[in-house]
């Protein structure tokens, strides 16, 4: 469920005409409701309330100030996964205590930073990491608490770049040597072993891959307890998926399902780690018509979101529904009729204005005709799209607004030429 409808051939996010927002900000424009985020972190909320769950919104997802502060305010914890998101959480207004610290390649000064702000645990990925956080530990006479990621080898569920729990990927401990590795740790002074750590990858539409995964984490969990380790938490990361073609998702209770029996046989307190789940709907990019141009047969919209502001279709071949934010024709009723060869559309590619023939947000889209100066809405836009924006071409990155009700406002300034030399102009000599 999200709060973007049209109304009279009228897009609205909540009760503000998506028209009005771009006139205000301008486009490119990321436009965030805030009823629809609060509304899916409170689904995971009440779906697993049963285990008193410990919710840490996955920074990497979005980690606009507002939202994560607004993720605060509802009693969400955070995922972080480097010294800079460790930072923007706490900037947001956690407390180190409702962060949990995850990656492959934490660095010493990373490693410091998050003890002296005494996060709740580090999901440690490898023996050597282990083994320099004891180090880092040591030297602040800190006790580092840990959760072992484990890599469970299930059989791959999601996209070659982001599928997480295959054997052989750079996430977590081999599920076949993670004992031997926390065997060497036993009474270590400055490494607390009190958690177990999976994220499955990313996004997952099965509830199966939790089932499993749990199967596994149970056999751990008492192996390590035999070990001396007192195993307090399972973490079973985030990954749940969201609506992109059609309404695919599945509610959080079907994964409460297979997640809660886990939970209950532990006897752990769960983390999770959702991030998509919570922001992917909830978030929309908008953008206006340049040109349209017609060439080698194919008919291009050309408007003024790039690759460097959504890199999900390029990257990952990545589907996002595309409408126009006040069409002529008419408006489908099912998401999946988006793409569907309606009356009134042609098929067309949705290219941006950079410099490369993958910047593209759709390829051969059934889409009403378009005129410049049109409207675009490309949905579903909320996760992992203004968080892996970048300035390529030096274009400058998007504005982002929170809509609450009638209101809206800005929760993060479109870039200024001035922003694009900042960080080299005192270095030219
Ligand atoms: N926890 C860990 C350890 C993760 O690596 C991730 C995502 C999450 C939690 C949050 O997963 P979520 O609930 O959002 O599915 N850029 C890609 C997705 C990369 C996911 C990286 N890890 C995309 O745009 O699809």
């Amino acid at each position: 469920m999200d709060h973007f409808a049209y109304r009279n051939r009228e897009l609205f996010c909540e009760d503000v005409p998506v028209q009005e927002l771009a006139e205000t900000y301008g486009t490119p424009l990321y436009v965030y409701s805030e009823a629809t985020l609060v509304h899916h972190l409170t689904q995971i909320q009440n779906a697993f309330a049963s285990a008193n769950p410990i919710i840490c919104y996955s920074v990497k997802t979005n980690g606009n100030l507002s939202i994560c502060s607004l993720m605060a305010k509802h009693g969400s914890g955070f995922d972080v996964t480097s010294g800079g998101e460790l930072y923007k959480a706490l900037h947001a207004g956690s407390t180190g205590s409702k962060i949990v610290f995850a990656g492959v390649g934490k660095t010493d000064a990373e490693m410091k930073y998050a003890l002296e702000n005494d996060v709740f645990l580090f999901n440690v990925e490898s023996e050597a990491e282990l083994h320099a956080l004891g180090a880092v530990a040591k030297s602040l006479g800190k006790v580092a608490p840990v959760a072992l990621r484990v890599n469970p080898d299930l059989p791959p569920k999601t996209h070659a770049k982001t599928d997480t729990s295959v054997k052989g990927v750079k996430f977590g401990l081999d599920i076949d040597t993670v004992l031997e590795v926390a065997e060497r740790v036993v009474g270590h002074p400055n490494i607390g072993i009190v958690g177990l750590h999976m994220h499955l990858g990313s996004p997952i539409l099965s509830a199966e891959p939790y089932r499993k995964g749990g199967e596994k984490a149970i056999q751990l969990i008492n192996a390590l307890r035999k070990q001396g380790h007192a195993i307090k938490y399972l973490n079973m990361g985030g990954g749940f998926g969201i609506h992109y073609r059609k309404l695919e998702a599945l509610p959080a209770t079907a994964f409460a399902e297979a997640i809660l029996p886990v939970v209950e046989e532990t006897g752990c307190r769960l983390v999770l780690e959702p991030g998509r789940f919570i922001v992917g709907n909830a978030g929309l990019l908008v953008s206006r018509v340049i040109f349209t141009k017609e060439t080698g047969g194919k008919h291009y919209v050309i408007q003024d979101a790039a690759m460097n502001d959504l890199i999900r279709p390029t990257l990952y071949d990545s589907f996002h529904r595309i409408w126009p934010v006040h069409p002529d024709a008419t408006v489908p009723e099912r998401p999946e009729d988006f793409e569907a060869e309606i009356a009134g559309t042609r098929m067309q590619d949705v290219v941006g204005p950079v410099c490369e023939s993958g910047d593209y947000l759709a390829k051969g889209r059934n889409l009403p005709e378009m005129k410049r100066g049109d409207l675009l809405a490309v949905f579903s836009a909320g996760a992992y799209g203004m968080s892996m924006s970048s300035n390529y071409n030096a274009r400058v990155r998007a504005a982002e607004v929170l809509v609450t009700g009638r209101t809206h406002r800005l929760i993060r300034r479109r870039e200024t030429f001035r922003d694009l030399v900042a960080c080299e102009e005192d270095c030219l000599t």
